[in-house]
């Protein structure tokens, strides 16, 4: 049973700079929710029980996003705002959430090797803090649990990108025919030259990984953008145990990334019973 996960959440955010300056690339809000808000609720509705916030030093704005607020509940409910107070106070419930500080960013790789100690022995999800998932089906986490489930090995979250968008993505090399969305990998590179990308299947920012990648995880040397990668320690587990990609099912959202960001907001906006009708009309204007 998968009941822990892990959210790396202590890069910079320098796509979004200057906000990411002193506002976290994860808080920026989908409307009146932050981003990983959306990430965390994917944790708990696919069966986490256990989560793991990683994290820097500029990064407390998180930690007090997930806490209670008890000033502003007070405040609150003196003012018979029960609606507002029930709002603040159920957010993440559901789930332990933990915190651990990467105290250098040295790549995603090195965040989840601060994992170790919280995930043990057992098999564990990572969700990138900046990638939301929506469908009308299961969360995507929760797809791929299944899909560990029924291989018990590791398996890697794919989506479809365009050969001009690889060389953002990790991507995949499948060993096989595809068997439905599931397919066993026989390698895995991260951010290709466009030219030299053996697939357009990319790592979508979702894991199942078994605990074995921590012994890789400790002498993993950098990578591509002098970075401690996930990748190339996924690459080298390959030796060792079978590793499989899946495709995920449900719309993406690269949040780090400005349209899609953009694309978000809309989407959710168009999804409030409250907002629908004015957005719409105000999105009818503006394209005329
Ligand atoms: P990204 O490369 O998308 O995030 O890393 P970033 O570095 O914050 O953003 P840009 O590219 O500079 O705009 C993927 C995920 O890994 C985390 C990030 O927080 C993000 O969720 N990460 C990355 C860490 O936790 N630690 C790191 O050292 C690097």
């Amino acid at each position: 049973m998968i009941k822990k996960a892990v959210i790396p959440a202590a890069g910079y955010g320098t796509r979004f700079l200057p906000i990411t300056k002193s506002l976290p690339k994860e808080l920026l809000p989908i409307i009146d929710h932050p981003t990983i808000e959306f990430i965390v609720n994917e944790a708990i509705d696919s069966g986490i029980t256990d989560i793991l916030l990683i994290v820097s030093s500029n990064k407390n704005a998180i930690i007090d996003y997930f806490d209670y607020n008890l000033e502003l509940e007070t405040i609150l409910l003196s003012k018979n705002k029960y609606e507002e107070y029930g709002i603040i106070r159920n957010i993440a419930q559901g789930a332990n959430i933990h915190y651990i500080r990467q105290r250098e960013q040295l790549g995603l790789g090195h965040a989840v090797l601060q994992a170790e100690a919280f995930v043990g022995n057992d098999p564990f999800a990572v969700l990138l803090g900046d990638d939301m998932y929506v469908g009308k089906g299961k969360p995507a986490i929760r797809q791929m649990i299944d899909a560990y489930n029924e291989v018990e090995s590791s398996v890697l979250g794919t989506i479809e990108v365009d050969y001009k968008d690889t060389s953002r993505y990790g991507i995949c090399i499948p060993k096989g025919e595809k068997k439905g969305k599931l397919v066993e990998l026989k390698g895995v590179v991260e951010k290709p030259k466009v030219e030299e990308a053996p697939s357009r299947s990319a790592i979508g920012g979702r894991y199942v990984l078994t605990p074995t990648i921590f012994s890789y995880l400790k002498n993993q040397e950098k990578g591509a953008g002098n970075e401690i990668q996930l990748t190339d320690a996924i690459l080298r587990l390959m030796g060792e145990e079978k590793v499989y990609s899946y495709d995920i099912e449900g719309k993406r959202y690269d949040v780090g990334n400005k349209i899609d960001y953009i694309e978000a907001i809309l989407d959710f906006g168009l999804e409030k019973e409250e907002l629908r009708e004015n957005l719409q009309k105000l999105i009818n204007k503006k394209s005329k």
